[in-house]
């Protein structure tokens, strides 16, 4: 018990240990009111290299960007899945995917994910052009040309969760658009509020009402009310049909796993979007040009933009707007707060560079944590400043930042690293490409005076991006053009 208490001692060969005073608890608190800062501290006084125990567990943060190849690279003793295997179903409510209990489930999954990639990512694209453009239609684009008041980021939640949903799950059996997406979306934000509690293993009957909530987020999606949608992405069809070869998931089991891709598609895509529209109505000069690229680009296709007609950008065309892309990476460079973790297998010698390595124990957390690096004034000149070119050399996207003159293979890193990297990352900047790009053409746009950037709130540090302190009231108007 003592031992418990205490925790245990660093050995030869370990990294510096970092204990905290409160056993299990431990630097847990800390961590979790600004864990920037806190690793910031860390890494001043202990190194590059140094673990910390983080309510009860070891975690070895890894704050060199030179050495991320080298962790990202050893799969064998570093899993990912160990994690989420073990996470993901406590948080969704689905029974753990285990190979015993669902043999071949967990493989299936994966196979899934590239139905979001590729070949698919076209059509996908297209649908989510058609389902952005009927919501802003029928929403924001009907005949007033008067300014308008509105929060940023409600504005961008209400587009982007009912465009993705459509684009998803599909349309309803009548009518283009489903009924109660407020309220779906309002419940959604009240489990994402809890999200952080639940990833920390809180139970959720401590959590007031979210068991409530979460089981009412997870009907929405059961097997006969999904059998009467439409236009269904192929990425949700591939994954009803090979619940439904798995006789021993329950229904309400095959409707959580539906719900858990409801968090991933819009848990991160909502405030990614809030923060590339911010940052850029913030700007005159960076909303003028990207502006210009879109008209510019449309243009070249041969198409002259007027506000009564509507707009389809295919995915060649989002590929050219190089501006708009580079304003995305510089908002999601300042918004995105996401942990990459790996568990050791084994007890053994982790390699961080050809000289040298340190000893990890079996069941340690290895934690990368790319904020450090997207702030680092040494890889990004003046970090805190939004600069929407920053991510453009010679016309083209620029990849090549550096540290300590060695060019970097990773600098920008919101979407997870190696083999647990996020599946629906290129579906997500084209979706955000898109929104920006109704956003732009059709509006003007003004933030109200005498507000200051909104911070980050740090209560999603570690698990994505995180969303704004406050919401930002603007101003818009139909563009006459
Ligand atoms: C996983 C970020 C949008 C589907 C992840 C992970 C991150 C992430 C950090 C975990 C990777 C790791 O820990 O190494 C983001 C961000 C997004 C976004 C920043 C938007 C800006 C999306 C979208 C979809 C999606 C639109 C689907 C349509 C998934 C799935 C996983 C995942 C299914 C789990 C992968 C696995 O279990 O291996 N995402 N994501 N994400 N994401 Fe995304």
């Amino acid at each position: 018990l003592l031992w418990i208490l205490r925790g245990r001692t660093r050995k030869p060969g370990e990294p510096p240990l970092v204990k905290g005073w409160i056993p299990f608890v431990g630097k847990a608190l800390d961590f979790g009111k600004d864990a920037h800062k806190f690793l910031e501290e860390h890494r001043r006084e202990h190194g590059d290299v140094f673990t910390v125990r983080i309510a009860g567990k070891y975690m070895t943060f890894i704050m060199d960007p030179l050495l991320y190849p080298s962790i990202i690279k050893q799969g064998r003793q570093l899993d990912f899945h160990e994690f989420t295997n073990k996470v993901a179903p406590l948080t969704f409510g689905y029974p753990p995917v285990l190979r015993t209990a669902f043999p071949g489930l967990w493989e299936q999954i994966k196979r899934s994910f590239q139905l979001l990639q590729g070949d698919h990512l076209a059509p996908l694209t297209e649908s989510m052009m058609g389902n952005l453009m009927l919501v802003f239609r029928q929403d924001h684009l009907n005949g007033e040309s008067d300014w308008r008041r509105g929060s940023l980021y409600e504005f961008c939640c209400s587009v982007m969760f009912e465009a993705t949903f459509l684009t998803i799950y599909g349309r309803p059996a009548t009518g283009v658009r489903h009924g109660g997406m407020d309220r779906l979306r309002n419940d959604f934000h009240k489990f994402d509020n809890m999200f952080p509690f639940l990833i920390a293993q809180i139970p959720i009957w401590l959590l007031g009402r979210t068991l409530a909530v979460r089981q009412k987020l997870i009907s929405y999606f059961l097997p006969q009310h999904m059998a009467q949608w439409t236009n269904t992405s192929q990425f949700i069809q591939r994954r009803a049909e090979l619940f439904e070869q798995h006789d021993e998931l329950k229904d309400v089991d095959k409707a959580a796993h539906h719900f858990a891709i409801l968090w991933a598609s819009v848990g991160n895509t909502l405030p990614a979007t809030f923060w590339a529209a911010y940052f850029l109505v913030s700007q005159v000069e960076a909303l003028k040009v990207v502006r210009q690229e879109i008209v510019d680009v449309l243009r070249d296709s041969g198409v002259d933009f007027s506000n009564s007609s509507d707009i389809m950008l295919s995915k060649e065309q989002l590929d050219k707007l190089v501006f708009l892309e580079s304003a995305i990476n510089e908002s999601l460079r300042l918004s995105s707060a996401s942990m990459n973790i790996r568990v050791a297998q084994e007890d053994f010698s982790l390699r961080l560079d050809s000289d040298r390595s340190v000893g990890v124990r079996k069941g340690d957390i290895i934690a990368l944590y790319p904020q450090s690096l997207h702030l680092d004034p040494e890889v990004y000149d003046d970090p805190q400043t939004f600069r929407f070119d920053r991510f453009v050399q010679d016309g083209k996207g620029k990849t090549d930042f550096s540290k300590d003159r060695q060019k970097l293979s990773y600098f920008l890193m919101p979407f997870g690293s190696g083999s647990s990297m996020c599946p629906g990352r290129y579906f997500a900047i084209n979706e955000i490409k898109q929104f920006v790009c109704l956003l732009l053409l059709y509006f003007d746009l003004q933030l109200e005076d005498g507000q200051n950037r909104p911070g980050l709130d740090p209560s999603r540090a570690g698990l994505g991006i995180l969303l704004p302190s406050s919401d930002v009231r603007f101003r818009y108007r139909l563009r006459s053009v």
